[in-house]
Parts: structure tokens; sequence; C-alpha cells
């Protein structure tokens, strides 16, 4: 396309944003810019690209892209979701405290407790769907808080746009884990977060081919620190991972639709089924969050958690099923399922798992856009050995 997309609709950017046609060939695709250097132009001559972990023009087009997406000034790709999360916590210093969701992925977890908390950062673990637990678990010390929502895999929502009216008021950032949801479903910088990420990882590359993250910032002085902390740190994206993440982000919207409209006839049978003890999934009227996500964001996304009573029945389910793939991960194109207990949250000690409900029997679906009829067969068949 020609001219700036900065004002066109959200699947329009998708494409373009940060992406204009390459001046020299015109080539539609960004290049991949597989080179560690840039040739100067001479001493004392300052050039747009030097050294490749600091600049990278396949990387600036998706930083573009996703500063675009998620309505922020800058974004800046790690080379996973770890490494963003790890950009973003370069903000706290020494004796600072962070308000964090109780149920956050549990890679996340493992990093707060065992990595920062050495480094004299402390952490609270609040249940963010409630709003008076935010508020009583800020100190002077809080310079953050940190959300995910829906949480990780039981499935808490939290009101952002309250969080961030609680949050700045004492004098505290909020960060939001936008992982599940994704920019087509919900922007949470617009809702008044400060700091968004992503693990690309997931729905945003969307094929379960690359591993990566972006953190997205709101302000410009914030932004031009997690630049400084990609150049300092040097966790960037590779150029591939950059191009990949941008090739996927193109049909982020209809992937998504294809996703959400799978997962709601799943969750139908999966309601119906004597078998599944609980379905959690937010888009059901019934979820306590419901009314939330349903203000807050523009859908419920693909992601659904079993109850199937004990870890000897979703031993039984995951073993038979076919279609659907028993892999950590979630957001690719093909349906996942995975026991979160042993795989995603086993780092969270099993105390902390059973307050929060993420018990030996929880099933997580990522559901994919295969034919949902042979996903409800493949659920019906395995359901059937439990
Ligand atoms: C919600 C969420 N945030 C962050 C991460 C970490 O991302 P990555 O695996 O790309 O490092 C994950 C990974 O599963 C996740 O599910």
């Amino acid at each position: 396309m020609k001219g700036d997309p900065r004002h066109l609709g959200f699947a329009t950017r998708a494409i373009h944003s940060g992406q204009p046609p390459d001046p020299r060939t015109g080539a539609v695709a960004v290049p991949i810019y597989q080179t560690s250097t840039y040739v100067q132009k001479g001493l004392g001559e300052p050039a747009e690209f030097e050294y490749a972990r600091v600049q990278n023009p396949t990387r600036t087009a998706l930083e573009e892209n996703m500063a675009s997406l998620e309505s922020g000034v800058s974004g800046h790709a790690f080379a996973s979701g770890m490494a963003a999360i790890s950009g973003l916590m370069t903000l706290l210093k020494a004796g600072d405290h962070a308000v964090v969701s109780r149920n956050v992925y549990g890679g996340t977890y493992r990093y707060f407790t065992r990595l920062l908390e050495p480094y004299n950062l402390s952490f609270s673990w609040v249940d963010t769907s409630d709003l008076a637990a935010v508020e009583a678990a800020i100190t002077p010390q809080t310079r953050m808080v940190y959300v995910e929502t829906p949480t990780n895999p039981v499935m808490d929502i939290a009101d952002i746009a309250a969080i961030a009216g609680i949050a700045h008021q004492r004098g505290a950032w909020v960060a939001v884990d936008n992982t599940f949801l994704s920019p087509y479903l919900q922007r949470p910088l617009e809702l008044g977060a400060d700091f968004v990420l992503h693990s690309t990882t997931k729905f945003l590359n969307g094929h379960s081919d690359s591993i990566g993250g972006v953190l997205v910032s709101k302000h410009k002085e914030q932004g031009e620190w997690f630049a400084f902390v990609q150049k300092s740190e040097g966790a960037v994206l590779s150029p591939f991972d950059s191009f990949l993440i941008l090739r996927g982000i193109k049909t982020l919207p209809v992937r998504m639709d294809r996703h959400e409209q799978n997962a709601r006839q799943i969750v139908g049978f999966l309601l119906r089924h004597p078998k599944v003890r609980k379905v959690l999934y937010p888009g059901l009227p019934e979820h306590p969050g419901h009314e939330i996500q349903k203000r807050q964001a523009s859908g419920f996304d693909s992601m659904i958690s079993i109850e199937m009573g004990s870890y000897a029945s979703a031993k039984a389910l995951l073993d038979r099923m076919r279609v659907m793939s028993f892999a950590e991960s979630l957001g690719g194109v093909e349906s996942l399922i995975s026991h979160p207990a042993s795989m995603t949250h086993a780092s969270v000690p099993a105390e902390q798992r059973a307050r929060l409900g993420l018990t030996d029997g929880l099933v997580r679906i990522s559901v994919g856009i295969e034919n949902v009829e042979d996903l409800l067969t493949d659920l019906d068949q395995a359901l059937a050995a439990v």
C-alpha cells in the first residue's frame, strides 16, 4: 500500500503497519536482513543501522507493527516471551515491590521467585480479579502491578481499567501479559495500562514454529529504556523469527475468529458431557469474569480448561487424543492439549496450585483452526476411555 496505515482498521494495520514496500525492489514482504553489521558512511557520520544487536530492519518492522496494533509508542522484540518479561522487570530496582496476578504463567512465577527475589525485589501474589485485594497489597514500595487476564490456566479475569486507576493513584505502573487474547481481542494500553507484553510464540506467530516476545510501551521514556535494555542485555529477536511473526500477524484476525468459533462449539459439547466435571471458559455467561471481559475485550478466544476430577481421568483423556496434540504451548493453528499441573505450571508449589484450583485433574485445551467436527469426534472418542 501507499501512505501511512496508522489510521486504518486493525486487519489493515496487521498487514501493513511497519511494512512499507521495500524501497529498492518494491518487495511486498519485508526481507530477512540476515546480517550482523552494516557498512557505515564514514567516521563521525552516525547511521540508522550500525550493529544488528541494536537495530535490524526486519525486527524494526515487527516492532513498529506491534506498537501500532497495541496502540503504544514503541515496540521491542525479544528472543522469547520470558526475555520480554525480563526486559520489563529491569524497570524495578532493588527494594521495589510488585503486585502480581496469583495465577500467572508458571515460568513467570519461577522467574520472579527464583531469579528476581534474590536481587531484593519482592512480590505479592494476589487474585487480581478482586480489586480490594489489589488495593490492599499495594505498599509504598510498589512500583508495578503485573496482570495476566485471563489467567493461565484457571481463567480469572482482571478489570484492567479499574486496576490502572488504583495503581496510578498509588504511583505504580500497570503491565499486562496479553498473550492469551492478542491485540485483536484486547488492547490493555487503551484501557489504561502502561506496558503490554506477549509471548509471540503463541497467537501472534500462530504456527508453533518460532519462539519470541514483544514488549510495547505507552511512554516514550520507558520505551527508550527498553531499547537500551535490548542493546545492553542482548536477548533480541532474530531476523528470521521477526519475519515469521510478521507473517503470522497478517492472518491474526481471521485466525482468531476461527479459533473462537471452534472453541464455542467445543465448549458446548464439553458442558453436556457427563465425564467433564467443570468447564472454565470466560465466554460462558456464568463465568464470574464474563461481564468484565465482554466490556474490555472484543472476544473470548479459544483457551478452555476442564476439570476431569482426578489425575487418572486426565491421563486417560490425554493418552487417547489423536487429532489434538499432547504438548505445551498454545495459540497455534493446531489444537494442543496439556496438563498444566505437571507441565506449564510444574514450577508452582503444590500447595499454591491447590489454592488456585490448579488441580491434578485440570486439562487445558488450546483449540486450533482444524475442522471442528474432527476435534469433536476426537474428544468424544477420548472421553469414552475415561
Ligand atoms: C501467558 C504466557 N506468558 C509468557 C510466556 C513465556 O513465553 P515464551 O515461552 O515465549 O518465553 C508463556 C509461555 O507459555 C505464556 O503462556
